[in-house]
């Protein structure tokens, strides 16, 4: 049980009010376990569409289904019952119109029961289509600067904040996420000057990830932050080492099972002697 079940779970509005105060504490989840392993340390559980590429294989984001977000938030519901749970917005599921949005939206809310999602908008319309989002009931998370989304108009991953003109787009999307009502915003991948100035022209508390130390939040992809992967981008800070621990313990596995060294006595059943004590169903043990 967490040590927050007897508190209510964190909201979107609890998110907003956070702004200027302590850091927010943000990851990526989607499976139940890891939900439930994290859900006590953080403010806000993301389902990031970034499960394409760290659970599925992907080799980006766009090839992420609004069916797999789905799947992935309702585990996660069941892992967490503390942080809020924001479930992003797949790629091809909310541009078309501020309707698709709408009706995608309010999918992953209904099926999933998290409480937000966040879609990376850009461009003339992101006001309007996040206003008509949190106007009928839906609260976003904006995303601004490095967009995964746009890896095919960028050609690769490309942190923001080059040049004067790409400075202002920038702000000014951040500005209109926060002007339509987005209750937080992500800001990946920019310049370390672009975040503070982000953070400072909008009402919204920002999250920063591969941003800046200044923003109201920060967020890492978790299987980056537990070293799962061989490579992390630049801005990761690695605070395990699962890959080797994994690695270690597979090839014990192996070497074990070769031997004829697994399973041992303990680890068989030995039935036809002695009565078994029976298992008694949900036990919490499996087998
Ligand atoms: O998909 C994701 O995990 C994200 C975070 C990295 C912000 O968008």
């Amino acid at each position: 049980m967490s040590r927050h079940a007897d508190t209510p779970r964190i909201t979107a509005p609890d998110i907003r009010a956070r702004k200027g105060g302590d850091p927010i504490v943000c990851l990526t989840a989607y499976t139940a376990p890891v939900a439930k392993i994290l859900d006590p340390h953080c403010d806000l559980l993301l389902v990031g569409d970034s499960v394409g590429m760290v659970l599925h294989g992907l080799p980006n984001t766009v090839g992420v289904t609004l069916e797999m977000m789905i799947m992935h938030g309702q585990a996660v519901m069941r892992g967490a019952d503390h942080a809020l749970v924001v479930v992003d917005m797949p790629f091809g599921s909310f541009e078309a119109s501020a309707e698709q949005a709408f009706a995608n939206a309010a999918r992953v809310l209904k099926e999933t029961g998290a409480q937000a999602i966040k879609m990376e908008a850009s461009g003339p319309n992101i006001g309007e289509t996040i206003r008509f989002l949190v106007d009928r009931g839906i609260p976003v998370m904006g995303h601004v600067g490095l967009r995964p989304q746009a890896v095919n108009v960028d050609g690769r991953f490309r942190a923001k904040g080059r040049t004067r003109e790409e400075r202002a787009r920038v702000l000014a999307e951040a500005r209109a996420a926060d002007e339509a009502g987005a209750f937080a915003i992500v800001v990946e991948g920019v310049d370390e000057a672009l975040a503070p100035e982000i953070t400072a022209a909008v009402k919204a508390p920002t999250i920063g990830i591969g941003a800046s130390a200044k923003c109201d939040g920060q967020i890492l992809v978790t299987d980056d932050l537990l070293g799962l992967f061989e490579w992390t981008p630049k801005f990761v800070r690695r605070y395990a080492d699962l890959k080797g621990v994994i690695d270690k313990a597979a090839a014990a596995y192996a070497a074990d099972v070769r031997a004829r060294r697994f399973p041992a006595a303990a680890e068989t059943y030995v039935l036809g002697g002695k009565p078994q004590r029976r298992r008694v169903a949900g036990d919490g043990k499996r087998g």
